[in-house]
């Protein structure tokens, strides 16, 4: 888990994922898999992903009442993924539901997926969150609430922007997982994300992974691309 380029596998069917990783020749990744493919492929793409070898973050972003949550998370847990999420927006109540879910659909002798919470999606700014949610302060401040209410409740990290990474480290440990989408490398289009940094900046935060899509997935030559994405990634000493 700790120091990995997580692609964003946001296809809508098999046939294109298969095209996309043919080039990669069977090349071990860690991928993720979210709700626009699994909506249309089932867990039949994550059987077919962990056939292949590869690590999975299945993105489903749960967000329900807890006992709903529960029993979704216990079949979930049955897909033997490697990492799991919620919105912490659901409550603690509900993050402590799904990591018992998890906890009873892993077989015995096994270790249960990892499972973090979305604090405030990236493509949310500041501004959207005082208007649309109604929630005052600042973006790092809400932040910062959600990740202590994720870790209260038993979960094992976050989902949040590169720039939350060090106060979320500061005040609750090298232990608890930031997971950062919204990178980009320096002439990359943002497209609808809004806090964005680059992989460099990313490791200097001390993020436990990063989650790079469109920029690996749409690009001409995606296994030239998913290299230099290592290579800049790699470049920062931790
Ligand atoms: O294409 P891009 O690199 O922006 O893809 C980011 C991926 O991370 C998408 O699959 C998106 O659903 C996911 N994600 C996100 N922000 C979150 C949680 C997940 O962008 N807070």
């Amino acid at each position: 888990m700790e120091n990995s380029l997580i692609i964003a596998l946001d296809f809508t069917n098999r046939k294109e994922v298969e095209q996309f990783l043919q080039p990669f020749n069977q090349k071990e990744l860690f991928v993720k898999v979210g709700m626009e493919l699994f909506y249309q492929e089932g867990p039949d793409i994550v059987h077919f992903l962990k056939e292949s070898g590869h690590r999975i973050f299945l993105d489903l972003k749960l967000h329900d009442i807890p006992n709903t949550v529960l029993s979704a998370m216990k079949g979930l847990a049955r897909l033997e993924c490697d990492l799991v999420n919620v919105h912490a927006a659901g409550g603690k109540e509900m993050m402590s539901a799904a990591i018992e879910g998890l906890e009873a659909g892993t077989a015995a002798g096994r270790k249960r997926p990892a499972c973090i919470a979305v604090t405030q999606l990236t493509s949310t700014s500041e501004a959207q969150m005082n208007k649309e949610q109604l929630i005052s302060g600042s973006l790092e401040q809400s932040v910062l609430h959600y990740a202590s209410l994720t870790q209260e409740a038993g979960l094992d990290g976050v989902v949040c922007s590169a720039w939350e990474a060090v106060p979320i480290r500061e005040k609750l440990g090298k232990k608890f997982y930031t997971v950062t989408p919204g990178i980009r490398m320096g002439n990359d289009s943002t497209g609808d994300q809004k806090r964005v940094a680059t992989p460099e900046f990313a490791r200097n935060a001390g993020v436990t992974s990063i989650v790079v899509g469109r920029s690996i997935t749409r690009s001409k030559d995606p296994v030239k691309s998913y290299e230099k994405w290592i290579e800049a990634w790699e470049s920062v000493q931790v």
